[in-house]
């Protein structure tokens, strides 16, 4: 789209009496990146969406921080059937790149507008080019051929304003509560959280997955005890409950509904195909069970049951990050949701490797994690036990390149003096091992005493996990309405 073609625009809007100004900026796609460049807010623009209205074309204007309401607009038109427009649909219709919708359509017969976006005096709104935004007089938008004003939108913009009242992105994730957190979920993920939390940028929100630690063997009392664990572990990593919603799964039982809706745009074939599906069954031949089947259901409702956008998880979750998109791009083509599509967001989180020398550190290999909560001398005896060579020299063993993984972790500044030894043939493992056990002990040090304090005071945790629930219940029964709604269910 070339500066001409905008020109164009321009001057067709000044002949209708619309008088305006084309801002120019570098190629962004979503309006909040638009908007933010331009010093403004998602109030301060107003988005033109293409519907199909009982098989007709319509557009509707409204302001980018609220919501259309499908059955107000359905009755405000008497008609039956009401969706945004597929991407070719959109494409035939108005010659336009997708996503670049401008508010005067010619292909068009008829454009609501939405009242409130006459509570600003100026709009935002698009040209037909990712590089160029126009601004205009609210009013003038009146002035669109036969466009009519009046209210279209939900009464309840929770959802796409949030819980600070901006629109910001999202992020989710989980942790399963099949056992204490670790060393490796500690740097790898929690540190992670706590990053993202400390910018302040999202919405963040921690959940421990209950459900999803019964799909596959598991004793209800460990369940029990390991999952307030885990909410402890989590604020005694630093994460602060007035930032972050930390949560129990099984608290928000909107997690199971959606996912059951969800399982309607699966198939079992695409499930059982899975990597992660498969490994399961080769680990517990005798439990393939449709819990286990669901399991990446399950995990796309906890993603888009709050409409995130960014996931915070390791490269062996990606395919169900792929199977939550499908859900999404499925439920918006079928029902007209509007699910973002979820990335996952890479952390700068550690890899810390298992002490048994083969993979990475997890809680299902005996003997190849260390506890947050383990002694000076827990700590110690589990490092010395790490598989080295008898002498030093050669070729590296994996247990010998797994201590070395550790000591970039934890002793960088010595490494190089170690490796030297090592080469040489004069390195005692025993001098690398206490070094490594002494430094991983400081680094949890602030971790086990913040652990103690908070213990000490189980009604706060109680709070915690309570208040976070309640909070996570009122957006997440905002999507299941929704989704009830548009599936004819309610
Ligand atoms: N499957 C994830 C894992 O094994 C845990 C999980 C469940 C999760 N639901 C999630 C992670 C939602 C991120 C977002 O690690």
């Amino acid at each position: 789209m070339d500066d001409n073609k905008i020109a164009e625009y321009g001057e067709k809007l000044k002949q209708l009496g619309i008088k305006n100004e084309v801002l120019k900026h570098p190629h962004l796609v979503k309006p909040i990146e638009v908007v933010t460049y331009l010093g403004q807010t998602l109030a301060d623009s107003a988005a033109t969406l293409l519907f199909i209205a009982d098989g007709q074309p319509i557009t509707l204007i409204r302001r980018d921080d609220v919501k259309i309401s499908f059955s107000k607009v359905k009755k405000l038109l008497g008609i039956k059937d009401l969706r945004i427009a597929s991407q070719e649909e959109f494409v035939k219709i108005t010659g336009l790149p997708v996503g670049a919708a401008r508010h005067y359509l010619p292909g068009v017969k008829q454009t609501i507008i939405d009242k409130k976006v006459f509570e600003k005096e100026y709009v935002l709104g698009g040209t037909g080019s990712f590089q160029h935004t126009i601004r205009l007089k609210s009013e003038d938008l009146k002035k669109l051929p036969n466009s009519s004003v009046t209210d279209i939108i939900e009464d309840d913009i929770a959802i796409s304003q949030g819980l600070s009242g901006n629109k910001i992105k999202r992020v989710f994730s989980g942790i399963r509560a099949t056992g204490r957190l670790h060393l490796g979920n500690y740097l790898g993920a929690v540190k992670g959280f706590l990053e993202l939390e400390k910018t302040g940028q999202y919405e963040t929100i921690y959940c421990v997955v209950d459900v999803h630690s019964i799909t596959t063997p598991y004793k209800p009392e460990a369940l029990r005890k390991n999952k307030r664990e885990i909410i402890i572990d989590y604020l005694a990593a630093g994460l602060d409950p007035q930032k972050s919603l930390i949560i129990y799964q099984s608290d928000i039982p909107q997690h199971t509904e959606l996912a059951f809706y969800f399982s309607t745009a699966e198939t079992v074939a695409r499930m059982q195909h899975l990597p992660t599906f498969k490994d399961k069954v080769k680990q517990y031949p005798h439990n393939v069970t449709m819990a286990l089947l669901n399991y990446p259901i399950l995990m796309a409702a906890d993603i888009l049951v709050y409409k995130t956008e960014l996931v915070p998880v390791g490269i062996d979750q990606e395919p169900h990050l792929e199977v939550t998109r499908e859900i999404a791009r499925k439920m918006n083509q079928e029902y007209g949701m509007n699910f973002p599509e979820p990335i996952r967001f890479a952390t700068k989180g550690s890899y810390v490797p298992s002490l048994s020398g083969e993979g990475k550190m997890s809680k299902t290999v005996e003997g190849s994690f260390i506890n947050l909560t383990d002694s000076a001398d827990v700590i110690r005896k589990k490092v010395r036990s790490v598989p080295t060579a008898t002498t030093s020299g050669g070729e590296m063993n994996p247990g010998v390149k797994t201590l070395f993984a550790f000591a970039d972790l934890f002793i960088s500044s010595e490494v190089e003096k170690y490796k030297k030894d090592f080469e040489n043939g004069t390195l005692q493992f025993v001098t690398l091992k206490d070094a490594i056990a002494d430094a991983v002990y400081k680094e949890l040090q602030p971790f086990q005493k913040k652990r103690e304090e908070i213990i000490k005071d189980q009604a706060y945790i109680d709070k915690v996990i309570k208040e976070g629930a309640e909070k996570a219940r009122s957006i997440a029964s905002q999507t299941v309405a929704e989704v009830k709604e548009k599936m004819g269910l309610s």
